[in-house]
């Protein structure tokens, strides 16, 4: 991981940085800290914002160099327009921290203290900021090594190394942020992960790298073929058959609650490392992306994380499926028919259809073996859910409605967007094999919910809720919080589940 951004709070008396920003709101509306900048520089702020036009709109700056008065080379005051929720704070500082990058200087500061502070308290309005900076700041830059042209390496994005936030209290601020952070963590992980090529991150590599979430506190279990072949995880193992590199279960837990035999929270991820299609091959044209087909799993090792660097007081449990899906001389065919660890057989007419194969065990050997309060499972599923919900949205697939609901408000809350797609006996029907207990396709037509409802098999009567991250995972709409490939989708959503529900020991 490229070392992440440097972020410090100071004191408002504190010296800025090579660049200083300032931030207007709506009609020009300076904050204290701002207003006595402005006095400083004899009104060339407000000067500035005249002849410029500029009057505080979102998403709009300008720049004043060399200013008297005040040591730095440049003032940037950035238009924040009306701020008041918490997404909107995480997006004004991914615009911060683009504004500075920008420029290519080492360090910057930033007034946090604006006219207006929405909702929030100036301690999580200075914290979100950085938050958001923080997320804006990722990049995966580890495989280019060819010096830019003006001989300083690739590191023209990474040129600022530390944001000092200037507010009145920054310890508070501090506090504040060391929550963000931690989550911080989780999403840089996932996204390191799922933008990993195939042939560097393969399952083994990827149970590794797990091992070392240890360190964060995590107890972290690899189960290698043997292991799975005698939890009689067939379903799963005859995906990574066709591979030349075994597959792996990790399973990861992290007890947290007063209680450390409170039921867990459960979350299960799909972990193809590369999905070829199989024999069932995929056609050329971007096949690349399919390195990404693990960023179910990637988001669960990054919630992990989070959950951990947080010290979450919840016991949580990640699972992911490990596998690679290749065609060979080994591999699956069209036809065969597997025994999955629930006793179902399923008869594989499709072996790119083999994200629910390796879910049906994962999911079956996390309620046989946690008995959760709730399983929330993330998988790179089915192309289908971008047919329908384009790339703004996942697809939400429940058997409960409170999780439901409380998946939709975490979504709306942290901007990671889901939507409710229908299960019913209808659509159940659409997988019925002639030969087998079912069959791992549907037909033609809504391809997402016969995926979704082949999970749904292997769900006894816990209260579970499916995710379909084929859209959101990897190279989902760039925005103000992250222009990588891979989105980290999920990690902010589900600690916010996490949070907002199973934290309190009263519920
Ligand atoms: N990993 C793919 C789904 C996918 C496609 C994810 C594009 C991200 C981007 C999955 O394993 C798959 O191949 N699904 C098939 C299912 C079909 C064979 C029933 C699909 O969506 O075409
Ligand atoms: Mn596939
Ligand atoms: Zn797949």
């Amino acid at each position: 991981m490229a070392a992440p951004l440097d972020i410090q709070f100071a004191p408002l008396s504190a010296p800025p940085g090579e660049t200083l920003v300032v931030l207007a709101g709506e009609g020009l509306a300076f904050g204290p800290a701002a207003r006595a900048i402005d006095e400083r520089t004899k009104g060339a702020l407000t000067k500035a914002a005249r002849a410029a036009g500029f009057s505080g709109k979102a998403k709009t700056s300008i720049e004043i160099f060399a200013p008297t008065g005040v040591e730095t080379q440049r003032i940037v005051i950035a238009g924040m327009g009306r701020v008041t929720n918490e997404l909107e704070r995480l997006q004004l500082g991914g615009y911060v921290f683009a504004q500075i990058v920008g420029r290519k200087v080492e360090n910057a500061s930033l007034i946090a203290e604006p006219a207006d502070l929405g909702e929030a308290g100036p301690e999580a309005f200075a914290a979100d900021l950085a938050f958001g900076a923080v997320l804006r700041s990722y990049t995966f830059k580890k495989y280019q090594t060819r010096k830019s042209e003006n001989g300083q390496g690739d590191e023209t994005r990474d040129a600022l190394r530390t944001l000092s936030v200037h507010l009145s209290k920054p310890d508070a601020a501090a506090k504040a942020y060391t929550e963000r952070k931690a989550i911080a963590e989780g999403v840089f992980l996932a996204r390191d992960l799922v933008n990993e090529p195939a042939n560097i991150l393969g399952p083994v590599e990827f149970a590794e790298r797990m091992r070392h979430l240890a360190d964060a506190g995590l107890t972290v279990e690899v189960l290698d073929e043997a292991q799975l072949e005698a939890l009689k995880m067939n379903a799963l193992l005859a995906v990574g058959q066709g591979s030349a590199r075994p597959s792996r279960v990790v399973v990861m837990q992290w007890n947290g609650a007063k209680s450390k035999r409170a039921k867990p929270v459960c979350f299960v991820g799909k972990g193809v490392c590369f999905d070829t299609g199989g024999i069932s091959m995929k056609p050329a044209a971007g096949m690349e992306d399919m390195k990404g087909d693990m960023g179910g799993a990637a988001c669960v090792a990054g919630l992990m994380l989070a959950l951990a660097m947080r010290n979450a007081a919840v016991n949580a449990v990640g699972l992911i499926g490990l596998t690679e899906n290749m065609p060979s001389g080994t591999a699956q065919r069209p036809g065969d028919i597997v025994t999955s660890m629930s006793g179902q057989t399923i008869e594989v007419l499709n072996t790119d259809a083999e994200g629910r194969l390796v879910l049906a065990d994962v999911l079956w050997y996390a309620q046989d073996r946690f008995k959760p309060r709730l399983i929330v499972d993330l998988a790179t599923l089915t192309g289908a859910i971008m047919v329908a919900l384009g790339k703004e949205y996942a697809g939400l697939f429940a058997n409960d409605d409170k999780l439901a609901k409380e998946l939709d408000a975490a979504g709306q809350a942290t901007g990671e967007k889901v939507w409710r797609m229908p299960l019913a006996k209808a659509y159940d029907k659409l997988i019925d094999s002639k030969t087998a207990d079912m069959k791992n396709i549907g037909g033609r037509h809504g391809g997402a919910i016969t995926a979704a409802q082949f999970l749904q098999r292997f769900i006894k009567d816990t209260p579970w809720a499916h995710l379909d991250v084929a859209g959101t995972a990897m190279d989902s709409t760039r925005n103000e919080i992250n222009q990588s490939w891979a989105s980290g989708w999920g990690v902010r959503l589900l600690d916010r589940l996490v949070v907002d529900n199973y934290e309190r020991p009263d519920k």
